[in-house]
């Protein structure tokens, strides 16, 4: 199975690089599906060791780009470069890719002997996404959020310098996605490139580096998201009922 293409300029150890070198490269990138336009004319890069998200609604056409990223699907016109091995890619596209009758453990566990992984980091990666309390559990008796985590530590588990992520926390309740947004950020900072899509707008705005707005098929805004709320004089303070429970309880939602 061929995910990658790598693409001019950029060796598969981008090694002294790192400022400049982009790990996504999208370029006008276009699809309809019959007599709907779903892109017309998509264009982003994302950098090495940035979190990168695409934000947008329900039906804006961000799984399409992932599935275009990922070679699932074709373009109609445009390219979607990565620059990254099969091997470098850590990959949570649904939850898809698990084994509904075997054990978290016994998933991981088969991967870890695929990509020649120690034992160990089988619990360590699924402690890490807080499935330490349920490494014997079934997967098909796993809540909704457990085997999305679950999808999230089958991806992260062979340590890839770059992650593509399709609505991480999506089903998460806002503790479990906050502790999964901090893993995130562990993983940039020991190197990790992350994409990822949402429609959070509020977890973008404290995880990310850089935001791309997707309206209609287009990019509408790109920026840090604080630079965007400058820029749109949005940096108003909203109330934070979360941050009241937490204060009264000390227990995050
Ligand atoms: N295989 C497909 N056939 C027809 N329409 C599709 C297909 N996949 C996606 N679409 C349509 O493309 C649009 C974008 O979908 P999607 O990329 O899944 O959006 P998002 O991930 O932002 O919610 C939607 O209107 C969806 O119905
Ligand atoms: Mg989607």
């Amino acid at each position: 199975m061929k995910l990658f293409q790598k693409f001019p300029g950029c060796g598969a150890e981008p090694r002294g690089l790192k400022e400049e070198t982009k790990l996504i490269n999208v370029k006008n990138l276009v699809k309809n599906y019959g007599e709907k336009s779903v892109l017309s004319g998509v264009s982003f890069e994302v950098k090495t060791q940035e979190i990168f998200a695409l934000l947008g609604p329900s039906g804006a056409g961000k799984t399409t780009i992932i599935n275009i990223l990922t070679r699932l699907v074709e373009a109609d016109s445009g390219t979607a470069e990565v620059a990254a091995t099969t091997r470098q890619l850590g990959l949570m596209l649904d939850q898809g890719g698990l084994y509904p009758n075997l054990s978290c453990s016994d998933n991981l566990s088969l991967y870890a002997r695929i990509y020649g992984l120690p034992l160990k980091r089988v619990k360590e990666t699924l402690e890490s996404v807080g499935l330490g309390d349920s490494i014997n559990k079934t997967v098909s008796k796993l809540s909704r959020g457990m085997t999305q985590r679950l999808a999230l530590a089958r991806a992260i588990l062979y340590k890839p310098k770059l992650l593509i992520l399709d609505e991480p926390t999506s089903a998460l309740d806002p503790g479990t996605a906050r502790g999964i947004c901090k893993l995130l950020q562990t993983l940039r900072e020991n190197g990790a490139t992350i994409f990822l899509t949402t429609h959070n707008m509020d977890e973008a705005l404290k995880l990310c580096d850089r935001v791309a707005l997707l309206h209609q098929g287009e990019i509408i805004e790109e920026g840090s998201p604080l630079s965007l709320c400058e820029s749109r004089n949005a940096l108003k303070t909203v109330p934070d009922l979360e941050a009241v429970f937490l204060e009264l309880t000390g227990v995050a939602l």
